[in-house]
């Protein structure tokens, strides 16, 4: 779940700088969390700025070009 407050995001577990939530523990679906984030992408901008669960301040169009898990889901 991400919250969208102003022009932030808050992305909880769903996405961080670099990564993105561990889908291997109980309840984990990595297509489920791949649609969530793919959302994110399509509906904000790139220098929205999200601010993750865990790790540090980022942007949309950072992880966009950097998060080795979002290059794997434009290509799926
Ligand atoms: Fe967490």
């Amino acid at each position: 779940m991400t919250y969208a407050i102003e022009d932030a995001l808050f992305s909880g577990d769903v996405l961080f700088e670099g990564s993105v939530g561990r889908t291997d523990l109980p309840g984990g679906d990595w297509p489920t969390l791949g649609r969530s984030i793919g959302v994110l992408l399509e509906r904000f901008d790139d220098e929205t700025v999200v601010h993750p669960g865990h790790m540090g301040l980022t942007t949309l169009g950072r992880e966009r070009a950097t998060n080795p898990f979002l290059r794997e889901l434009s290509r799926s």
